[in-house]
């Protein structure tokens, strides 16, 4: 049957022609695929990691019924006497692993082929997590006085928790309507957006170590430019890029698939830096 939808029936161009342009596209389509699924392996690895510190430094201290551990790395994790803080921040831990392994085994597409009604009841508790930890973050940000920094990061960290929830919103309601191509897009926003805390951890240490050290903000008050920058691209400048990908793999021709192709293969090395940085500048000191 002939492909009205593409054209081909009213392509008049030689065969051998035809096929060096089917091959061109082909090379177009490949090359974004071979960039998504690096930027994926890369992501998934450096989350992992992040889950392994999390449970290394948190996990092994809830064994030990040890609360003090909270304020390893936290300015105010643990306090004294506030008995709904400490089991908020407690509880926003346990979250983030829940959310970092839920939001990765979502994405891996054989789990949502073969087994789709774990994908819709993982899909069901990622969700209930996110906005339970949104809700608790900015509890600990607007009413226990937590946040990082300064009120610049403060917003930051709350416009991240207004589009998590958002984008939650709207992958469920297309869910519910079935409408199963634009609710993977939104997923996949939701996917960027509740990992912004984990890009603007890996952001960071991509940043101190392009530049031999802190440049743009104090590390002494965690305060300055580059940090209030960060707040915000930590979440918006991932949803761009997942704008470019989607809108270049759903109707893009081959050199914007490339040129996207080529700026995943960028971001991908930068965040591998930025991973790298993490585990030796951030995770390992706080486990060991
Ligand atoms: C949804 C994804 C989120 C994850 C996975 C996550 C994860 C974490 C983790 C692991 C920590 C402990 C610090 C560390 O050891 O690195 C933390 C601390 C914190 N988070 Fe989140 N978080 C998320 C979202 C949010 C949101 C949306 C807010 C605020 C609106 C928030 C506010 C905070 C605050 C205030 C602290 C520090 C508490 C303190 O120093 O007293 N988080 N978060």
């Amino acid at each position: 049957m002939p492909d009205l939808a593409t054209g081909a029936l009213l392509d008049q161009s030689p065969p051998k022609a035809k096929s060096f342009i089917s091959g061109t596209q082909a090379d177009g389509r490949r090359s974004l695929r071979v960039a998504a699924i690096s930027w994926f392996a890369v992501a998934a690895t450096g989350q992992l990691l992040f889950v392994v510190y999390l449970l290394l430094l948190y996990g092994r201290a809830a064994l030990r019924g040890d609360w003090a551990a909270l304020n390893k790395v936290m300015p105010h994790g643990y306090v004294p006497g506030d008995v709904p803080g400490n089991l908020t921040i407690a509880l926003h831990i346990l979250l983030a692993v829940i959310i970092t392994l839920g939001g990765l085994i979502q994405l891996v597409p054989q789990i949502r082929l073969r087994a789709p009604a774990f994908h819709r009841w993982n899909g069901r508790v990622y969700m209930t997590c996110v906005a339970a930890t949104c809700v608790a973050g900015l509890y600990m940000v607007w009413v226990r006085g937590g946040g990082p920094g300064d009120l610049s990061q403060n917003l930051g960290i709350t416009f991240d928790a207004v589009l998590i929830l958002l984008c939650a919103g709207m992958a469920l309601r297309h869910a519910l309507a079935r409408q199963i191509a634009v609710h993977r897009q939104w997923a996949l926003r939701l996917f960027m957006a509740a990992n912004g805390v984990w890009f603007f951890r890996v952001g960071l240490m991509f940043w101190i170590l392009l530049n031999h050290g802190p440049v743009g903000f104090d590390p002494k008050t965690f305060t300055g430019p580059f940090l209030t920058f960060l707040s915000f691209a930590d979440i918006l400048l991932p949803l761009a890029v997942l704008e470019l990908y989607l809108r270049a793999k759903e109707r893009g021709r081959t050199p914007q698939r490339i040129a996207v192709a080529a700026t995943l293969g960028v971001l991908t090395v930068a965040m591998a830096t930025g991973i790298f940085g993490a585990v030796v500048g951030l995770w390992l000191p706080n486990v060991q």
